[in-house]
């Protein structure tokens, strides 16, 4: 989905994030480039990581780029350590350093139980949360090498964890993937606790039912849309715009007292709309 069609992010303020230096994994399609162009859009310098998709990475960057910001693709595959390493190296060899990381980059495989590939549950755990942890160690040495640099935030860095919501709502035929999100929770808990003593902010992002790619088939015919929007109590699905807001919150100094925390952007999807009538 391109930034032109869901929400304008004229409304994020342009200042807010000047002079940080970001890094969105997945970064060339649906929340990943949202939140990059978002995080362009309050004054943070960008790096639009991809593993496949160059030509729409360096579409972001462009965009990214003409809000007057530096901003370029990567590529590298987050779940491979020495790909991952040698991203943190580039990053803060042209960039100088990195304040913010969105871990972003994520799929699904989805299968039943006993249909699902051990191949299918591997790609999913490695991209999905072996990934996080790759890029959030390497983002993490170089901010505990800087510490904090009180004209450009209050925090030594911050790390946002795109987790969803089955890191709680349990999900039948995408085991690999829930249970990427749940170790995603904990992930992001465990390194919250460990590093907001040197002052790392650590938050994750729980998305509900938005309209990007990985879920085309839920909200692509009307009658998808219907089914999905009875698990929604707001009444709408949501839109990368909705996540990109989020995340560009979460990175300011505005949530600076904001640690270990999931914000879930979902329209209500958590509140298990089903009892609204039943139980
Ligand atoms: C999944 C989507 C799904 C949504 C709500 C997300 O994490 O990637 O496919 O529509 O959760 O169920």
């Amino acid at each position: 989905m391109s930034s032109a069609e869901g929400r304008s992010q004229k409304v994020i303020p342009s200042q807010l994030l000047r002079g940080q230096k970001a890094l969105v994994t997945g970064a060339n399609s649906g929340i990943g480039k949202a939140t990059a162009i978002g995080l362009g859009r309050a004054g943070a310098d960008v790096v639009v990581n991809y593993v496949t998709g160059r030509d729409e990475a360096e579409k972001v960057a462009e965009e990214i780029s003409s809000f007057g910001v530096r901003a370029a693709a990567y590529e590298a595959d987050v779940s491979e350590e020495g790909q991952v390493v040698a991203m943190m190296e580039w990053m803060i060899a042209e960039f100088g350093t990195i304040d913010i990381l969105v871990a972003n980059a994520g799929l699904q495989r989805d299968a039943l139980l006993a249909d699902m590939t051990l191949a299918q549950w591997q790609k999913v755990l490695d991209v999905n949360l072996t990934g996080q942890f790759l890029c959030a160690r390497e983002a993490t040495k170089e901010f505990l090498r800087r510490g904090v640099v009180p004209e450009v935030s209050r925090s030594a860095g911050k790390i946002i964890c795109m987790s969803s919501v089955h890191q709680l709502i349990p999900w039948t035929g995408h085991v690999n993937y829930a249970a990427s999100k749940g170790g995603v929770q904990m992930l992001m808990q465990t390194l919250a606790q460990e590093l907001a003593p040197k002052r790392i902010r650590v938050n994750g992002i729980a998305p509900g039912a938005i309209k990007t790619p990985i879920n085309r088939s839920a909200w692509e015919t009307p009658e998808a849309e219907r089914d999905l929007l009875r698990l929604i109590p707001y009444g709408r699905v949501g839109d990368a715009e909705d996540i990109a807001y989020a995340a560009v919150s979460l990175a300011s100094d505005l949530m600076d007292y904001v640690v270990g925390t999931t914000l879930y952007v979902d329209g209500g999807m958590t509140l298990f709309p089903g009892f609204a009538t039943g139980g």
